[in-house]
């Protein structure tokens, strides 16, 4: 950032004047979208109408009231000047999303309110966001704006092109900022930073010192009162098609010529194209038990609350070595992080090791710890006190930093409402994703249980030659 609060990216002159926020009332405004808003308009960065939509029957006060009990109940705390701030610039506007005439209303809210440029959120079901953009285009309310659209972009590749199809019918891609809220987190822009901004790791960085890569994302809480979101969806759309394949493309990409957003992602772009559809054979789905009691969940239901599986990436970086990724609702911990596990060393010239490491992967890895906290740590043997050449496992922390990062929806917003769509995914992106998933999305084969609290159900262990998945519990690489 400049001294005039610039960044690299910004365009001067084509900040946002108004943000319209579809999904006014939903559970996303609730728990992320306000707490943002309150951060921004303590920043000075909101200084605007801020107009939410939904079909509630409420008005403007009832939404104020509404954001202000929001904001005691989450995490960041009340700050009253800046909820101040925000309340003055609040506006509720009731409506049908299937109607021209709120479209017709909103269109007249941003002319009353001189705005030429707005910034529409739809935090709403993803079925009803192509409808919300043709009304959008229909009224007007498009020229000269921009459109943040959550996730799931799409459910498969099929729809996610035609999503495309139908926001492009509307907007240029410059002006879609397609939210991976990933994207925002610190750790994960780190996980750029560290590879290209240090000399030494890129010499080992590839399948002749690499032997495999594994991401896991636990959670140890539940759907938490999403089940019908959830069960229309499951993990492998939740979380692997966007948030870990995002992940893995950090760590996999070729360097960029420099950090323009546009090289960026066209490398990105490489990497994901690179990424081969997922084999079905490599893939276990799994349920908690008790999933099918939650409400809103069929009682039936045939989808995942967890899955494990291998992804190979076709590049001469790459080719062979494996991917493991992991992420599951109901698992012994929360926390993401990645292992790079190397080779071990060419010769045990100390006998010593192989016996210690029962044939797992090396001492040797780097471990990236995304969240809650943040943990940049090197994995080595060193030689014990002692006259015999006995060693053990240590780790160099480079950073421990406890939870607590900027939230990264303030930053994703910011970053939209000026105009920066760096950390946004691309048309190109976003679809290469979904190939590489499709094949194995609503598989047949029955879900395998797994008990709450335990690492998924057994098969998933035999994915990984050894069952040497990291335990994130633990601060070594040693198997679970
Ligand atoms: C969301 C998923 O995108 O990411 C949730 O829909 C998941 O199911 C969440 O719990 C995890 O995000 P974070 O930032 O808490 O790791």
């Amino acid at each position: 950032m400049n001294g005039d609060g610039e960044r690299a990216g910004d365009r001067p002159g084509t900040a946002s004047d108004a943000l319209v926020f579809f999904g006014a009332t939903g559970d996303l405004a609730h728990k992320k979208i306000y707490p943002a808003l309150q951060a921004l308009s303590r920043d000075g960065a909101l200084d605007m109408p801020v107009i939410g939509v939904a079909r509630a029957g409420w008005d403007t006060d009832t939404l104020r009231e509404h954001v202000r009990k929001a904001l005691m109940e989450s995490d960041a705390p009340l700050d009253e000047a800046a909820f101040a701030r925000l309340a003055a610039n609040l506006r509720y506007l009731d409506g049908d999303y299937r109607d021209p005439a709120t479209f017709a209303a909103l269109r007249r809210e941003l002319d009353a309110a001189g705005a030429r440029r707005p910034l529409h959120y739809l935090a709403i079901p993803p079925a009803l966001f192509a409808t919300v953009v043709e009304g959008l285009g229909a009224s007007g309310c498009a020229e000269g704006a921009r459109v943040v659209v959550e996730k799931p972009f799409g459910r498969d590749l099929a729809s996610a092109r035609e999503l495309n199809r139908a926001i492009h019918a509307v907007f240029d891609e410059e002006a879609i900022f397609r939210i991976d809220h990933y994207l925002g987190k610190e750790a994960v822009q780190n996980l750029l930073y560290f590879r290209f901004a240090n000399a030494f790791l890129e010499p080992l960085w590839n399948r002749n010192y690499v032997d495999n890569v594994q991401v896991t994302m636990a959670e140890a809480f539940g759907v938490q009162g999403r089940g019908s979101f959830y069960d229309d969806v499951g993990a492998i759309r939740d979380v692997v098609q966007n948030h870990l394949l995002q992940v893995v493309s950090l760590l996999a990409m070729d360097a960029p010529i420099d950090d323009d957003a546009a090289a960026v992602q066209s490398e990105k772009l490489r990497l994901f194209r690179a990424m081969k559809p997922l084999d079905p054979r490599h893939v276990v789905r799994g349920q908690f038990r008790g999933y099918r009691d939650e409400p809103g969940v069929a009682g039936d239901s045939n989808v995942e609350t967890y899955v494990a599986l291998k992804l190979g990436i076709d590049t001469w970086r790459w080719a062979g070595v494996p991917f493991y990724i992991r992420a599951g609702k109901r698992l012994p911990i929360t926390a993401t992080e990645v292992v790079v596990n190397f080779k071990q060393p060419p010769l045990a010239i100390f006998d010593e090791d192989q016996r210690a490491h029962g044939g797992a992967p090396s001492a040797n890895y780097v471990r990236l710890r995304l969240g809650p906290e943040v943990v940049i740590a090197i994995g080595a043997r060193v030689k014990r006190n002692g006259e015999a050449m006995r060693g053990e496992d240590v780790e160099l922390v480079a950073r421990h930093q406890p939870a607590g990062a900027a939230p990264p929806y303030e930053r994703l917003l910011g970053d939209a409402l000026r105009g920066d769509g760096a950390l946004f995914t691309r048309d190109a992106a976003v679809e290469a994703a979904w190939e590489v998933v499709d094949p194995v999305l609503g598989l047949p084969a029955p879900v395998e249980p797994y008990e709450p609290g335990t690492w998924g159900p057994p098969s998933a262990r035999a994915l990984v030659p050894g069952d040497a998945w990291h335990d994130p519990r633990e601060e070594s690489s040693a198997p679970c």
